[in-house]
């Protein structure tokens, strides 16, 4: 019984080798592991494609917007590869807004992280971010852009953790 079964094992890894001596050069070792590491991502993404799609199509909205609009030039923002320093960094903006409305100084009216982010965007006057007071590039108001924009804004803000 043993025996048998070391001889079939013996057999499969002898066949496997001879495969591989058979395999075509362009098949690197290195191209099939990173794909094999990536098989999990493949795979989730493949159970529920719609709603992730619709999340990435949102995000790029948002960067799209935020790049249109040179956020970036005051703002740090990580997955847009800007690094402005007149204002606070977006990155792990959603934590921030959380913080923002916890904060005791905090003078506006959000009652959400979503909020929050809506109204620093249309109506940064009403709280400005300790430290900001003085600074000579305000926050300034983008109620002019139209509200899908300014959504998109939100969504990529409220994902930066
Ligand atoms: C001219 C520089 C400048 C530009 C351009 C700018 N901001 Fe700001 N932003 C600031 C400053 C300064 C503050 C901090 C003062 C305040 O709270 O208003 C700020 C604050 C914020 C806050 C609150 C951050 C926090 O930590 O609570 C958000 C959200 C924000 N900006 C989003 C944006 C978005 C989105 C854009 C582009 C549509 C943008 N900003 C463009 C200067 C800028």
């Amino acid at each position: 019984m043993f025996r048998s079964l070391f001889l079939r094992f013996s057999l499969a890894v002898s066949l496997s080798l001879a495969l591989s001596d058979c395999m075509p050069a362009s098949v690197d070792p290195p191209a099939v592991m990173t794909s094999v590491a990536f098989m999990p991502t493949v795979i989730a993404r493949l159970s529920t494609p719609t709603a992730l799609q619709a999340s990435a199509e949102r995000m790029d909205e948002g960067l799209r917007v935020y790049r249109a609009q040179y956020c970036g030039v005051c703002h740090q923002l990580a997955v847009g590869g800007t690094t402005g320093q007149f204002g606070p960094s977006h990155n792990g903006m959603a934590w921030t807004a959380q913080r923002r409305l916890l904060d005791p100084t905090y003078t506006g009216s959000a009652s959400t992280p979503d909020e929050y982010l809506h109204e620093s965007i249309l109506s940064p006057e009403v709280y400005i971010v300790d430290g900001y007071a003085d600074s000579s590039h305000h926050m300034p108001s983008y109620a002019h852009l139209s509200s899908a924009e300014i959504d998109a804004l939100v969504y990529l803000l409220g994902h930066q953790r």
